[in-house]
């Protein structure tokens, strides 16, 4: 495994982190066992991986991560969010300062740790100015309950005034091969004011695994139906000839085609960790080895062509 410095926040996190949104089933990825989560995260922690990524709003994943690292828990960072609350089958946008001490509160308990790592506005509340978010973080702050704040999906222009605070340690966003220039403009803010930034999606949902030989059929409420785009039929069939290159590529560097998405993430400028979602050691494995494939230009150029 490979390190790197989390911008201003100093941390040292892994190159590859592991995404516990789907190993928490939420938003219908799947039931994952208590013993599948221990083996994924005991084998992401055997391959060097320090860094968890997850939130209150991604199934039980916290409170399954928070069994998991019993008598571990200082191997790991861990980042959660907050701002995103379930309301029956609707997902409601709150930063109020009540809910944001309330979901830390839930978050503490359910991971069994009296501090976060880093904790993360997940999305912009349009009620609650973003500097009274700020505010109540910094309270938190103070509190030790939490060591750093970060923030994710936040639009270039609002992202630049929070940096300019000074008080935003990184950033997470979505970055793909299948998304090369989503990030594009956070990446210069990250890039000016030292953010760590945490990419997000890295295997859009999985396909740039390769393994989807045709399109899959989720289940209805599968967040992968809406949340990457590129399962519906047009979009699956014009992945198809990215996830050719992928595999080409891979097959040239004897590596998994997961392995070379995660590369090219890794090669970005600007880009600290990739968060990959596992949700098994065999892919948790799988994905630590991502930090050790090194892609030249002419790889890199194939790969976006
Ligand atoms: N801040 C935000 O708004 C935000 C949004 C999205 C994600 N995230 C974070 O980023 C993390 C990563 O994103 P993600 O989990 O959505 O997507 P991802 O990492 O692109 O994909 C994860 C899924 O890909 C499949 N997979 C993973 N490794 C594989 C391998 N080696 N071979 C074959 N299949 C493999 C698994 O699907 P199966 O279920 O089919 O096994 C896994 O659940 C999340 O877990 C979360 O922590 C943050």
């Amino acid at each position: 495994m490979q390190y790197r410095r989390l911008g201003k926040t100093n941390l040292t996190v892994s190159e590859v982190g592991l995404g516990a949104w789907a190993l928490g089933g939420g938003y219908d990825w799947g039931k994952t066992s208590l013993q599948a989560v221990q083996e994924t995260v005991n084998t992401a922690l055997e391959a060097g991986i320090n860094l968890i990524d997850t939130a209150p709003i991604y199934g039980n994943s916290e409170e399954l991560l928070g069994r998991a690292l019993i008598g571990q828990r200082q191997k790991v960072f861990l980042s959660t969010k907050c701002g995103l609350v379930k309301n029956g089958s609707w997902t409601d946008h709150d930063l109020r300062a009540s809910t944001i001490v309330t979901q830390l509160e839930n978050s503490l308990r359910f991971l069994r740790t009296d501090y976060i790592d880093i904790y993360l506005i997940h999305y912009l509340d349009p009620h609650v100015p973003w500097q009274e978010v700020f505010n109540t973080l910094s309270k938190l702050q103070m509190q030790g309950k939490i060591r750093h704040v970060g923030a994710c999906n936040i639009p270039a222009e609002v992202l630049q005034k929070m940096a300019d605070t000074g008080m935003l340690g990184c950033v997470q966003d979505e970055l793909s091969l299948l998304h090369p220039q989503k990030a594009k403009h956070v990446l210069e803010i990250c890039r000016a004011h030292d953010l760590g930034f945490m990419a997000y999606g890295p295997l859009c949902g999985g396909i740039l695994s390769g393994k989807y030989q045709r399109e899959p059929n989720f289940r209805r409420a599968d967040a992968r139906n809406y949340f990457y785009k590129c399962y519906r039929k047009e979009a699956f069939e014009k992945a198809q000839g990215l996830v050719k290159r992928v595999r080409c590529v891979a097959e040239q560097k004897q590596a998994k085609p997961a392995q070379i998405a995660l590369a090219w993430v890794l090669a970005q400028t600007g880009v600290t960790c990739a968060l990959a979602g596992a949700r098994s050691s065999e892919q948790a494995r799988q994905n630590a080895g991502g930090c050790e494939v090194q892609l030249d230009t002419e790889e890199i150029c194939s790969l976006q062509k």
